[in-house]
C-alpha cells in the first residue's frame, strides 16, 4: 500500500536569498565570525548528517534511540497524543519508535514533520507515509524559529511536540529562551513536549563525536561553504579550511569552527561582500550546548513548562524530557 502525504511549503519565497544573505552578512562581519547552522542541510548536507548519526564516535543518536525504545510506550500512555509534530525532523528515523508506540496505543492520527530542509523533509514524509499508511502525514517546510505552524488543538489535540537529536542545543541561550516561550505560547493544557538533549560528560568523548576519524563531520562542516558558493556566488575553497571541534567549558557547549589554513580572501558575488581571513582565523559554524538536568528544568520552567518526566540511557550520555505546559 502507498501512503499519502503532503508537504506544505511555508518558507517565504525569498527565504534562501533574503534570510541567508542577512545571516551571512551579519555573521561573517561579526567578531567572532559565525554562520547559522540551519543552512547546513541541503541535499548533500542531509546525507552527510545521516552518516554522522551512524559514526562510531557519534553516540548521541544511538543513546537517544535507546531511551526512546525503552520508554516509547510510556510516552504514548502519558501523552495520549492524537498528533505528533516533530521539529527539525530530518530523516524521521528514531521517530518510528514513537509512531509505533502511539499507533499501538490507538490514539495517533497524524504525523507532522517540520523541517527547513526540503530534501530531508520530502524523503522522510514519503517513507513514513509508506510505512504507516493509516497515518495522515502532513509535512511542513518552515523555519521553526520563525513559524511554528502547529495544527489547531480542536482538530489535532492532544498534540505531542517532539524536538529530538539535541537540536535545541544548537540554539544559544537567548535563542533557546525565545524559542521555548514561543513554543509554550502555541500549546494548551493536554499538549506535551518531548525534548532530546545531550548531557555534559568527559570533554574528550564529546570532542570525538564532533571530529570523527573518517572526516565525515569535517565534510559536513565544510559543506556549509559549498552552500554559500552555490547560493551566493561565493568562492570559498573548502580545502583551505580545517574543521575543529572545541569544548567551551564556561558555556558548557561544543563549538564547531572552520579555521583558515592560509590567508584567504572570499568574494560573495551575490552580496557585494568580500571577507578576508588571516591565517588561523576561524568561523564558528555551530554550537551544541550540553545540558544538565537542573539547567534544562530551569530553562523549561522560565518558559512556562514543567519538566514532568526525565529519562536517560543507562550510561547517562543523553536525556529525554517530557515537559508539560505549567498549569
Ligand atoms: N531530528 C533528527 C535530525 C537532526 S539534524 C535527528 O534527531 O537525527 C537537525 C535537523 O533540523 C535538520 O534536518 C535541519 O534541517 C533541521 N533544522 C535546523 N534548523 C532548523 C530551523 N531553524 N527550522 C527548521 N528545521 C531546522
Ligand atoms: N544537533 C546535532 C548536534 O548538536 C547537530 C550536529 C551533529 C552537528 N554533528 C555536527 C553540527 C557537526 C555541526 C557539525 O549534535
Amino acid at each position: 500500500m502507498t501512503g499519502r502525504y503532503t508537504v506544505d511549503d511555508r518558507l517565504p519565497a525569498d527565504h534562501y536569498h533574503r534570510a541567508l544573505r542577512e545571516d551571512v552578512e551579519a555573521g561573517l562581519t561579526a567578531t567572532p565570525r559565525t554562520l547559522s547552522p540551519k543552512w547546513f542541510y541541503d541535499a548533500r548536507g542531509s546525507v552527510l548528517f545521516d552518516r554522522i548519526t551512524r559514526l562510531p564516535e557519534y553516540y548521541l543518536t544511538r543513546a537517544e534511540r535507546m531511551v526512546l525504545r525503552a520508554h516509547a510506550a510510556e510516552i504514548a500512555e502519558l501523552t495520549g497524543a492524537r498528533t505528533l509534530v516533530e521539529l527539525g525532523s530530518g530523516s524521521s528515523d528514531k521517530t518510528r519508535l514513537l509512531l509505533d508506540a502511539l499507533t499501538a496505543a490507538g490514539t495517533l492520527e497524524r504525523y507532522v514533520p517540520l523541517d527547513v530542509s526540503r530534501a530531508a523533509l520530502g524523503e522522510a514524509a514519503e517513507s513514513i507515509a509508506r510505512a504507516y499508511p493509516a497515518l495522515a502525514v502532513t509535512g511542513v517546510l518552515a523555519d521553526f524559529e520563525q513559524d511554528l505552524a502547529i495544527p489547531s488543538p480542536a482538530e489535532a489535540g492532544p498534540r505531542l511536540m517532539a524536538f529530538l537529536g539535541s537540536t535545541v542545543g544548537n540554539l544559544d541561550t537567548e535563542q533557546r529562551a525565545a524559542f521555548l516561550s514561543r513554543l509554550r505560547g502555541a500549546l494548551t493544557g493536554g499538549d506535551a513536549v518531548l525534548l532530546g538533549v545531550d548531557l555534559v560528560k568527559d570533554p574528550a568523548r564529546m570532542v570525538r563525536a564532533y571530529d570523527d576519524q573518517q572526516g565525515v563531520t569535517a565534510d559536513f562542516d565544510k559543506n556549509l561553504l559549498t552552500v554559500l558558493n552555490r547560493e551566493l556566488g561565493a568562492d570559498f575553497e573548502p580545502g583551505a579550511f580545517d574543521h575543529r571541534a572545541v569544548w567551551n567549558p564556561e558555556e558548557e557547549r561544543m563549538e564547531m569552527r572552520l579555521r583558515a589554513r592560509v590567508p584567504v580572501s572570499v568574494a560573495l558575488k551575490a552580496m557585494d561582500l568580500t571577507v578576508d581571513f588571516a591565517r588561523g582565523e576561524e568561523i564558528r559554524t555551530e554550537i551544541s550546548v550540553k545540558f544538565r538536568h537542573e539547567r534544562l528544568a530551569d530553562e523549561l520552567s522560565a518558559a512556562g513548562f514543567t519538566l514532568d518526566h526525565w529519562w536517560t540511557d543507562p550510561q547517562e550520555r543523553f536525556g529525554v524530557a517530557l515537559a508539560l505546559p505549567t498549569a
